[in-house]
């Protein structure tokens, strides 16, 4: 049976980095993987007084990542935190209050950055925010991504450094079996 995975980039950018490197861990990922590619970049901005009548379009987050097995999280980092954009997603997808569409859904956050700590700093802001929503995520292995504009991936999400290859292939492999543990499946 096929294990849905939302995936969740927390850039918009066009030629995004943090797109590519899903794409990448996507194209390594075995068949019984299927990627859903969660759109967050033309949500509302969360307002509590959403709770009362929660927008169409935040209804339709929650339901994508209700429907999905196991989570994936791949964030940039900005000012040393995760990317607003990102977070905004989450609020919207952990309220009204009570109906937190992540709670148990194993998960794993991933990320690349144009400096040397792969934005590690947001990745770990990210696990805290996800520690709290009672997602089970994946500790080791770290993937902290140091990005050029000519790789370690190209914007076809193909891996031009090995070592980068081999590595991404070991977050995959550990990734599926952290999904399987937690569905017990
Ligand atoms: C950045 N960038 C950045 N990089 C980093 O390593 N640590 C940081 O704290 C920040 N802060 C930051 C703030 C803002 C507002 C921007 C726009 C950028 C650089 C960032 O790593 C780079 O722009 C990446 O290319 C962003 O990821 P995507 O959009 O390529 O996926």
């Amino acid at each position: 049976m096929s294990i849905k995975v939302a995936m969740l980039v927390g850039s918009l950018r066009k030629d995004s980095f943090n797109r590519r490197l899903a794409r990448a861990v996507e194209k390594l990922a075995p068949g019984e993987l299927a990627f859903e590619h969660v759109e967050i970049g033309g949500l509302p901005l969360y307002d509590q007084d959403f709770d009362g009548n929660y927008p169409t379009s935040c209804q339709q987050l929650k339901q994508q990542i209700e429907a999905a097995d196991a989570l994936l999280f791949v964030t940039p980092e900005y000012n040393r935190s995760v990317p607003g954009v990102l977070k905004n997603a989450i609020d919207i997808a952990s309220r009204p209050w009570g109906t937190n569409s992540f709670a148990g859904k194993p998960g794993a956050v991933i990320g690349a950055s144009i400096g040397a700590t792969g934005s590690a700093l947001a990745q770990q802001h990210l696990r805290n925010v996800l520690a709290y929503l009672d997602v089970p995520l994946l500790g080791q292995p770290e993937v902290f991504v140091q990005f050029k504009d000519d790789g370690p991936v190209d914007p076809n999400g193909e891996i031009t450094v090995e070592s980068t290859r081999k590595f991404l292939q070991g977050f995959v492999d550990r990734y599926v079996q952290w999904v399987h543990t937690i569905l017990k499946r």
